[in-house]
């Protein structure tokens, strides 16, 4: 089975992203066919500075291999170093009407907070698409916020299978309800762009302070915690299995245990967790010029799987005389 994700190089990486695609993909590599990339025109929506945008690509790969992304036994690349996705995005942007791209909350939520929008910003479900497609992906790991997009490239693939004859594979979104949506330190939904987020390898100091700021209520120490509706309840929990979960909820209910306590343990068993990776990212982040070289072999076997589907749609639309 194919399964393919990709990732925005606009911030580094940080524990939603982690629990709802980089640590499934990881695991994904020992039973799939497993295609990984840096979604860089992706960020171009976002990222207006040149320098920032070519930085954090290569921090973006750095924190996925220490991760334990296998460039070897998995294809690994920066979407832009395979440009015939864009291509590929024409041709299938004719299978999609304005109307229809108007309803993308990922557009719509930035209209409504007075963002007058790029035609790029318009434009990236379709791209979206067309990275999906262009690899024959039959399964797509994402966080829930992506359910939509997927959506709309199942409904851009049947119309353009319909029109021109079976050319691409019906691609499959794949949520994992349990963490499809991780909550930040202010309680909304964490994410690069809030400034809320938890990030694995960031410095011990960093990393304390931000956990230490996840907000909780004014419940006096004394007093029963309600974990439910708690954003450190449920942060937590991405740590921990079921047992795990029912003491942590337990110790909320106990009166006496303070929120201070809970988190100086989350920010342990957040050091403990990541501890190896860290280790390894501190390695990585030596060799930029190595990590470099594999990001470039993974973009030649990418472009090697995309070429056939690319021709294939070319010639049914009729560019080929
Ligand atoms: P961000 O929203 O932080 O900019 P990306 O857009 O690059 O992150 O998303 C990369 C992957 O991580 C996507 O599959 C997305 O659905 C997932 N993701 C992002 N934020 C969260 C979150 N808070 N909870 C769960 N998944 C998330
Ligand atoms: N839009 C995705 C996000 O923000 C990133 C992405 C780009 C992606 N192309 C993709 C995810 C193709 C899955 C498949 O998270």
């Amino acid at each position: 089975m194919r399964v393919l994700s990709g990732i925005q190089p606009s911030g580094r990486p940080h524990l939603g992203n982690y629990f709802s695609m980089m640590r499934r993909m990881i695991e994904y590599q020992a039973r799939s066919d497993l295609y990984c990339f840096i979604a860089s025109y992706h960020s171009l929506t976002t990222v207006t500075d040149g320098k920032q945008l070519s930085e954090q690509t290569l921090g973006v790969a750095i924190d996925f291999l220490a991760l334990g992304m296998d460039p070897e036994r998995s294809v690994f690349w920066v979407q832009s170093d395979v440009p015939e996705v864009l291509e590929l995005a024409w041709l299938l942007s004719m299978h999609i009407t304005v109307p229809q791209m108007e309803l993308a909350h990922s557009y719509k939520d930035k209209v409504a907070q007075g963002i007058s929008p790029s035609g790029g910003l318009f434009f990236y479900p379709v791209l979206m698409t067309a990275d999906i497609l262009l690899f024959g992906a039959e399964r797509v790991p994402v966080g829930r916020d992506q359910k939509q997009h997927l959506e709309m490239a199942r409904d851009i693939c049947g119309r353009f299978n319909n029109a021109y004859g079976e050319t691409f594979i019906m691609p499959e979104a794949d949520i994992l309800h349990t963490v499809a949506t991780v909550p930040g330190i202010d309680g909304r939904k964490m994410s690069k762009s809030y400034n809320n987020a938890i990030y694995p390898f960031a410095p011990e100091k960093e990393l304390r302070k931000s956990i230490m700021a996840i907000q909780t209520d004014s419940t006096p120490v004394d007093e029963p915690k309600n974990p439910e509706g708690s954003a450190l309840y449920d942060i937590f929990a991405l740590f921990l299995d079921e047992q795990g979960r029912t003491n942590l909820a337990e110790r909320f209910r106990t009166p006496g245990e303070g929120y201070g306590h809970i988190k100086q343990d989350l920010y342990l068993t957040v050091l403990e967790y990541f501890g190896s990776y860290r280790e390894k990212h501190a390695e990585l982040s030596k060799r930029p010029d190595d990590i470099r070289d594999m990001l470039k072999s993974g973009a030649a076997r990418a472009r090697a799987t995309a070429r056939p589907f690319l021709e294939r749609a070319r010639e049914r639309v009729g560019l080929i005389y």
